[in-house]
């Protein structure tokens, strides 16, 4: 992990980056003549990134463009981050500071947290992965606007994602339910929250029949582990509730994928799971005063003799029977038990996050999650919003009550999908059918997994919706909206 400081001083023989203003004079760095002409000479053939090669040392000077709309200046500064993250890796740094010198902690920041997201690395399945590992340890800060507080925040947040990616990215042979949940039970007692994991026994007194159906297949048992995160000075009694879709594989079961590639990915089906226990091990570090539940329902979805089949009836654990006409939907059916089980908090929201469907990735792609459901307009407006800062953007789907009428069974309460449109919403309105508290939902399945690289965010799991999460609830923490 990055060692992340903030310094009160620097010297200009180190490797930095200055992020400065482009419409104001560059400030003064004893650049040379030829090192002034040059910055000068790129900024005005709108190069936003200036590269000094002093051959002890290399400044890259970051410009930023007031003009532009703030959350667009932060977007391409966190590219930026990552840019000079994969040129010093290249040349071998070690440390980087980052000089605050234009005075606006939001950008320095994002540039910061660009870097810092972009040094991740998964290789501990290579023969040489100490040959490949990133020579970048260490990122000061010089500001006088970023405070101790922002950086321990960001720090915790990085961490999260990267808790997240390193969840995604195991492959199911080595990370089966069990494992997970026992992976997210530790980083509670590393950083903080309460965790209790539910065994297959507990998961039958609690007549989870969905989880149970799916697990079916499965050589290894289910597992449902709780998160708690409840400070002494919370600022809500009613928790929040977040369930995050631990699928930690997903053949399709009987409704097999079909083959080309649409399995090759498949371990990334708990990345709703994986993101729901990264904002809770933020939200310990940082103590935000929030009251926090976690849910995380969790199985492989696979054949084999005993696998659920379609037309089965099966009953979730409030009761209702559910047709499974599909077997590939399962997800539905493992948070409708959650969901549930989230009902006995009496919760003042629910937010499910989870790799809900194909509809929603090629609907809007990987550029966003797809949103959906009937919170009131206060949060819903609080989490676009938050997705904007962040660049964790949230496209709010339609969500009218028409919808719904789509998995009306023949012969059970409701069936497990819909019509052949609207694939992502009619399975947003499955699960609001579980519960009578204000809902959201969120499908992650264009942006948990990306098979080619995007800046930042990398290739492979890219720990989507920690930052999201974690904003929004920092922000309820700050101010509580309803
Ligand atoms: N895990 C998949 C959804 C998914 C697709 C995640 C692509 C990540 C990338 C989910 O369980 C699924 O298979 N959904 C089906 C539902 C359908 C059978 C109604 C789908 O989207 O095809
Ligand atoms: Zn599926
Ligand atoms: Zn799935």
């Amino acid at each position: 992990m990055l060692n992340i400081k903030k310094i009160a001083s620097y010297s200009m023989d180190e490797n930095m980056v200055i992020v400065t203003d482009k419409n104001k004079q560059i400030p003064d760095f004893n650049f040379t003549k030829p090192e002034t002409d040059f910055i000068h000479k790129e900024i005005e053939r709108n190069e936003s990134l200036v590269i000094l090669n002093r051959f002890t040392n290399w400044i890259f000077i970051q410009t930023t463009d007031y003009s532009k709309d703030i959350n667009v200046q932060k977007e391409l500064l966190r590219k930026s981050g990552n840019t000079i993250c994969k040129f010093v890796q290249e040349n071998k740094i070690g440390h980087i500071t980052i000089i605050d010198a234009v005075k606006d902690g939001r950008l320095t920041l994002s540039l910061f947290e660009g870097l810092a997201l972009g040094n991740y690395q998964f290789i501990k399945y290579f023969k040489n992965a100490a040959e490949k590992k990133t020579s970048l340890t260490e990122i000061s800060l010089f500001s006088d606007d970023i405070t101790g507080a922002d950086i321990q925040i960001l720090s915790a947040l990085i961490e999260g994602v990267y808790f997240a990616r390193d969840l995604v990215n195991e492959p199911a042979s080595l990370l089966n339910s069990v494992k997970f949940s026992q992976e997210i039970a530790e980083m509670g007692k590393k950083s903080g929250f309460k965790t209790e994991i539910f065994d297959k026994q507990k998961i039958k007194d609690l007549k989870m029949g969905g989880l149970l159906a799916v697990n079916k297949g499965s050589a290894d048992p289910p597992t449902f582990t709780v998160l708690e995160w409840k400070p002494q000075n919370a600022v809500n009694k009613k928790p929040y509730i977040l369930v995050g879709k631990g699928i930690v594989y997903d053949t399709g079961g009987l409704s097999l994928k079909p083959t080309h590639d649409s399995m090759d990915y498949m371990k990334c089906d708990m990345a709703g799971g994986a993101t729901v226990a990264a904002v809770f091990m933020a939200l310990a570090r940082t103590k935000v005063p929030v009251y926090a539940i976690g849910l995380i329902p969790s199985t492989d979805n696979r054949l084999g003799p005993d696998a659920y089949s379609p037309g089965d009836v099966i009953t979730i654990s409030d009761g209702t029977t559910v047709e499974v006409l599909n077997t590939d939907a399962e997800g539905r059916l493992i948070l409708a038990d959650a969901i549930c089980y989230a009902n006995r908090f009496e919760p003042e929201l629910i937010i499910d996050i989870a790799t809900l469907t194909g509809a929603a990735h090629r609907a809007i792609g990987t550029q966003g999650m797809v949103g959906m459901g009937n919170a009131s307009k206060n949060v819903v407006d609080l989490l676009v919003e938050t997705g904007l800062n962040e660049h964790e953007r949230i496209a709010v789907f339609p969500f009218w009550e028409e919808y719904g009428e789509s998995i009306k069974s023949e012969i059970a309460d409701i069936q497990n999908v819909g019509g052949d449109n609207a694939g992502a919403i009619t399975a947003g309105k499955f699960l609001e059918y579980f519960t009578k508290y204000p809902y959201f939902h969120l499908d992650i399945a264009g942006t948990a997994f990306l098979k080619k690289g995007e800046s930042y965010r990398g290739t492979g799991a890219t720990g989507s919706g920690v930052r999201l999460l974690y904003r929004f609830l920092q922000a309820i923490s700050n101010e509580k909206i309803r």
